[in-house]
């Protein structure tokens, strides 16, 4: 799993190449895009939605579930990423799509989504096989981009060479024994992380949480700035000092962002520190957007996996998911729950 995290900015430039191969039509000046997928697949296309949001007048829709929005139509594009090609979600949003009479193209290293678009005559991006799907985060990253990259007013690929280097050298000093994710893991300890982050980076907040999950085994959240001073401030200001030291609140901070939110959270981090909780701030790279996504994925994937050594966790399964695929696996395509399901463990 180490050996995939740091391989990440390599692989990101290769799925970024094939997926400009097979990029998307942009029919209009401000195109929709829906994107659905899962977990370690649906995130790329989150991570990618904070550059098009902020670089594009395109609309691009992350839907996490089977049900596509009523709004979808013959004028917009729908992108299905699904690692295995097997996620039932993912696999009724395909047929939703074909519906709703949106163009499609599927993301995935094969399975049933893989068969069924081949049979469509719906373009397929394949990705390389046998690798657990959240460490293929490289590849399908790359790849939403590079289709995407028509929605840009310029191309990314000149954008992508200049940042490389310069991700390559700070994902070296990452693997370094004592390097940033190291650290990062040392003082969250066995505390319960938050993640927080401006909405514009609210996907790699999110990509921190499942990483923890998944990897460290262990339970974590995510939530939103400003929003969550208008919410959780309150939650904190009440939490006793002796239950406060079980939490870990760390900022994913990008200098580009907002001022009047760095100044609320320097207030949010005195409030919490003088409540005992343990606070951290992660500046992400400053220069370009993708390259502060890129190299805040792959130190959150370092972390999590220095979080799964702490506990002796083997990170690369994932049962708790593979026994729920098994129980609900025959109800692929009806997308119907059974209320029978037994993969829950005792
Ligand atoms: O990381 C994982 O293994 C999961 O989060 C999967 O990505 C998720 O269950 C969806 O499966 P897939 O990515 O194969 O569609």
């Amino acid at each position: 799993m180490r050996a995939l995290a740091l391989e990440t900015p390599t692989t990101f430039r290769d799925g970024f190449r094939h997926g400009l191969e097979l990029s998307v039509p942009v029919r209009t000046a401000a195109p929709r895009v829906y994107a659905a997928g899962m977990g370690g697949s649906g995130i790329a296309a989150d991570l990618v939605r904070a550059l098009v949001v902020a670089e594009t007048a395109a609309e691009l829709t992350v839907v996490r579930g089977f049900a596509l929005p009523r709004a979808v139509g013959p004028r917009d594009h729908v992108l299905l990423t699904s690692y295995s090609g097997n996620t039932w979600e993912t696999l009724r949003a395909y047929d939703a799509a074909g519906r709703a009479g949106a163009t499609r193209t599927a993301l995935t290293s094969g399975g049933t989504l893989a068969e069924r678009a081949e049979a469509d005559g719906v373009p397929v991006l394949r990705v390389p096989p046998g690798l657990p799907p959240r460490a293929a985060i490289g590849h399908l990253l790359g790849g939403t981009l590079g289709l995407l990259d028509p929605l840009f007013p310029e191309s990314n690929e000149g954008r992508v060479a200049a940042v490389s280097p310069r991700i390559d050298r700070r994902v070296r000093r990452f693997s370094a024994p004592d390097g940033a994710p190291a650290q990062l893991a040392r003082s969250i300890g066995e505390r319960l992380p938050f993640f927080y982050a401006e909405s514009a980076f609210l996907p790699l907040a999110r990509r921190w949480k499942h990483q923890v999950e998944e990897n460290a085994k262990r339970l974590a959240a995510f939530d939103e700035l400003p929003e969550l001073l208008h919410n959780a401030l309150v939650g904190w200001d009440a939490t006793p000092k002796n239950v406060a030291r079980r939490f870990a609140v760390v900022v994913l901070e990008w200098a580009e962002g907002d001022p009047s939110v760095r100044t609320s959270v320097r207030y949010l981090e005195r409030l919490l520190r003088g409540r005992g909780v343990r606070t951290l701030k992660v500046d992400l790279a400053p220069e370009d957007r993708l390259e502060a996504l890129l190299e805040g994925v792959v130190l959150g994937d370092l972390t999590s996996l220095h979080l799964a050594r702490r506990r002796k966790v083997d990170p690369l399964p994932v049962d708790a998911i593979t026994r729920l695929k098994a129980a609900v696996g025959h109800a692929t395509g009806s997308g119907s729950f059974p209320a029978t399901a037994t993969g829950v463990a005792d």
